[in-house]
């Protein structure tokens, strides 16, 4: 089970988190490992079909499990499944903000509702979610986590929409980090680089491009979702009370160990 072997097993035991994205990939792994924590895990997504499945795997590690059909870009929407998964549960004291949307294209042939699209769902999202979740949050102090990337980091051809999502999405988790720190409210993000056995890398990645990123990666390898949950895991967890407004990378170092402006020694 992802990341039972590294922290205490009753880490999160008693407390409550709302994953957007739970249903698969990332996020599912995230969900996955809170709830072999001892957490209360509400799952959210826009298809129903993807809620199900993870939400039986919950409810098996011996925890409460909410499946929650909702779409992040719909601000009324989001404040509502919040409520009620915070009146279920009796409390909220996570949030993971995962969802998100991406595709390649070129920005001259990007509609503005392409891009707009990806915004909204990125980055308008993970603000609805979090604004939403505030109220119920600051109680008794929470810990919000941004799922980021790093593909912001340098130019990422094709992604221009992602791309700008995602550096939004650090500015937020900056800003509410200060914003909110008063209220024990912490607010962090991760940045995983290209990430096994998700739609992200099985869509985006070629055999190519993925022989380049391990050939490149400094430690040889890519992110796992596993890598991921551990990251989360910490950073939910009170190892990291004084820490907020950060954004943690786990790539491997691969976004650093960029050759492209220079030739190989
Ligand atoms: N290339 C260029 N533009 C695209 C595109 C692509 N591959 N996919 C979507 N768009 C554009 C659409 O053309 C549309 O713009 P238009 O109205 O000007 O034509 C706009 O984006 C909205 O597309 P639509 O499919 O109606 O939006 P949606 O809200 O149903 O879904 C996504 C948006 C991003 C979630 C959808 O493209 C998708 O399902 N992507 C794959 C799943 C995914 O992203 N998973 C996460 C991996 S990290």
């Amino acid at each position: 089970m992802v990341g039972i072997d590294v922290f205490r097993p009753d880490l999160l035991k008693g407390r409550a988190a709302f994953i957007t994205g739970g249903g698969t990939g990332i996020c599912r792994g995230i969900a996955l490992a809170f709830a072999a924590h001892g957490c209360d895990v509400a799952i959210v997504s826009r298809k129903a079909e993807h809620l199900e499945p993870t939400a039986a795997e919950i409810r098996a590690l011996g925890v409460r499990a909410l499946a929650l059909t909702g779409d992040v870009r719909d601000g009324a929407a989001v404040q509502a499944i919040v409520n009620d998964a915070a009146s279920s549960f009796g409390r909220l004291d996570i949030v993971v903000n995962g969802a998100a949307g991406n595709f390649i294209c070129a920005a001259e042939h990007l509609s503005p509702n392409g891009f707009g699209t990806v915004v909204d769902i990125d980055l308008k999202g993970t603000f609805n979610v979090s604004r939403a979740a505030l109220p119920h949050l600051k109680t008794h102090g929470g810990s919000v986590v941004n799922i980021s990337a790093t593909l912001q980091y340098l130019a990422t051809l094709g992604q221009v929409h992602a791309a700008a999502a995602k550096a939004g999405v650090d500015v937020l988790t900056r800003t509410l980090g200060a914003e909110w720190g008063g209220y024990g409210v912490r607010v962090n993000g991760i940045a995983p680089g290209p990430t096994d056995d998700t739609e992200g890398v099985r869509r985006l990645s070629t055999p190519e491009s993925r022989a380049q990123m391990l050939a490149q990666c400094p430690l040889g390898r890519l992110t796992t979702i596993e890598d991921v949950a551990n990251a989360a895991l910490f950073l939910v967890s009170d190892a990291a009370a004084f820490i907020t407004g950060v954004t943690l990378v786990v790539d491997g170092g691969l976004w650093s160990k960029s050759d492209r402006l220079f030739q190989q020694a």
